[in-house]
């Protein structure tokens, strides 16, 4: 009787621990490396920060990592640490898209996948998946609120406009600002549109780095080269890809003088905090609202799904190609945010309190 009790508890005991072994700890323990680009823009500590509370709730081990302030070389050796330290998966934000070439053989060699986080990661076939919002739609939408602000299809015009992208090293310029040019572009070839400068081009537009400084010495420069002020030439609208630009470009707006009373239209994207108090101010038009919690709540999915055999759920096969083909994607949806909607879109869904924003 006492040995087939022993036996019987001996047996639901390796049972339990076959189960736990399969299905809890050792599963759920496995490490999951992130690397994100810079801790110097709050975007992407909040996706670093969401991405390590939603992978931690699920049971995974994180390793979080931010490459310096931009730092290739860092990010490069931070990636080659999370690969010997036995990352099951890499999560990567690319500072630059096309210098993770090396580095991903070798996770590819030890068979760890790769999520490309918001940025693709180019001319590699180690990259799995790529998890992002919709880049075009971020560009279209800037576009879009150009136009409607200017009421470019009623209003004869002409209209004077700048036109500022980030970092001609970040995939998502190609999107963001060819969304932005599509919609743009024909009332340029009109001339309904105008770009005083001449500066035209994606490599003319780039904001090195998506750096606020750099962003404003070069609207000071077209301050100055074009005359625009309050009392000088008009300047009706421009177009900037993120928030971290325009700050540079609404400090360089405010030194020469203008205010909430006659400022440019200005787009932007990502409603970081500074961004979002220029909103409120008058001194920015709009920003674009991409809830980082949704992105990263996509990524822990993926991984979950990649680390039980499955197929992660995408939703685009078609648009992201990084050189060695179509990288399998899933885009999460972008919205635009304007002084009237922004209590709907981040107060009430818990993103910021009205405090943070004052
Ligand atoms: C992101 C933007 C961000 C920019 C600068 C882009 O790749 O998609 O949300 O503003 O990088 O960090």
């Amino acid at each position: 009787m006492r040995k087939s009790f022993v036996s019987v508890v001996t047996l639901f005991v390796f049972a339990l621990s076959v189960c736990v072994g399969f299905a809890g700890p050792a599963f759920a323990a496995a490490r999951i490396g992130i690397s994100m680009p810079t801790q110097s823009l709050q975007r992407w500590n909040q996706d670093g920060a969401n991405m390590k509370a939603q992978f931690e709730a699920a049971g995974y081990e994180v390793d979080l990592q931010f490459g310096g302030d931009n730092e290739v070389p860092v990010q490069v050796a931070q990636i080659e640490n999370m690969i010997s330290g036995g990352c099951k998966v890499l999560v990567i934000s690319a500072i630059d898209g096309s210098s993770l070439t090396t580095v991903l053989e070798d996770a590819k060699a030890q068979g760890i996948p790769v999520i490309a986080y918001d940025r693709l990661i180019m001319n590699t076939d180690a990259v799995s998946y790529y998890a992002t919002f919709d880049n075009f739609k971020v560009g279209t939408l800037q576009g879009e609120f150009i136009r409607n602000q200017l009421n470019l299809d009623s209003d004869a015009g002409p209209f004077n406009i700048e036109l500022f992208t980030g970092d001609p090293g970040d995939n998502n310029i190609n999107f963001f600002f060819g969304g932005a040019m599509h919609i743009l572009q024909p009332y340029i070839d009109s001339g309904k549109l105008v770009v005083p400068s001449g500066q035209v081009t994606r490599d003319q537009a780039a904001t090195p780095g998506w750096s606020t400084e750099r962003a404003q010495s070069r609207m000071e420069n077209l301050i100055t080269a074009n005359g625009y002020g309050p009392n000088g030439t008009v300047l009706h609208a421009v177009y900037s890809s993120n928030d971290s630009v325009a700050n540079g470009i609404t400090n360089a707006l405010v030194g020469a003088g203008y205010t909430a009373d006659n400022f440019p239209i200005l787009t932007g994207q990502d409603c970081d905090v500074t961004s979002m108090k220029n909103i409120l101010a008058g001194t920015q038009s709009m920003s674009i609202f991409k809830d980082t919690r949704t992105l990263a709540a996509q990524v822990v999915k993926m991984v979950d799904a990649i680390l039980k055999g499955e197929e992660p759920e995408v939703n685009d096969t078609e648009t992201y190609d990084n050189g060695t083909g179509i990288i399998p994607s899933f885009l999460c949806d972008p919205v635009f945010c304007t002084v009237d909607n922004y209590r709907e879109l981040l107060i009430d869904s818990g993103y910021y309190t009205e405090d943070q924003l004052r």
